[in-house]
């Protein structure tokens, strides 16, 4: 029912942990089954420099979170906040019906870290 790409993101899941004094920490759950997301990101002049993911959840959703942290990875803010849940779907060569919502999980936790890295941001200066 998976893609190789998706197993290959399940088994090897990339940018696994925690930043520490990340600029941003995304965090959502899922209402739909419970699982939960958690983006760290750490922003420079307006691009993301590092990022890392821990997501408490099905094999779908650690695969997409970390397809998710690839495609941002050197990505300015505003290339990152155009990334949907389609392209990560993408991105893994596609998840069966019922597992599309672990992918809109990925985009949530992501907007989610980059809302909180503009408010800290805002904070500051
Ligand atoms: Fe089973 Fe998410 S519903 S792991
Ligand atoms: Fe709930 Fe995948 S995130 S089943």
């Amino acid at each position: 029912m998976y893609t190789e790409k998706v197993m290959d993101h399940f088994m090897n899941p990339r940018n696994v942990g925690e930043i520490e004094n990340a600029d941003g920490v995304g965090e959502v759950g899922n209402a739909k089954c419970g699982d939960i997301m958690k983006i760290f990101i750490k922003v420079e002049d307006e691009r993301i420099v590092d990022v890392k993911f821990k997501t408490f959840g099905c094999g779908a959703a650690i695969a997409s979170s970390s397809v998710a942290t690839e495609m941002i990875k050197g990505k300015t803010i505003d290339e990152a906040l155009a990334i949907t849940n389609k392209m990560v779907i993408e991105a893994l060569g596609g998840l069966p019906d019922v597992k599309i919502h672990c992918s809109v999980l990925a985009e949530e936790a992501l907007r989610s870290a980059i809302e909180d890295y503009r408010k800290n941001h805002m904070q500051k200066s």
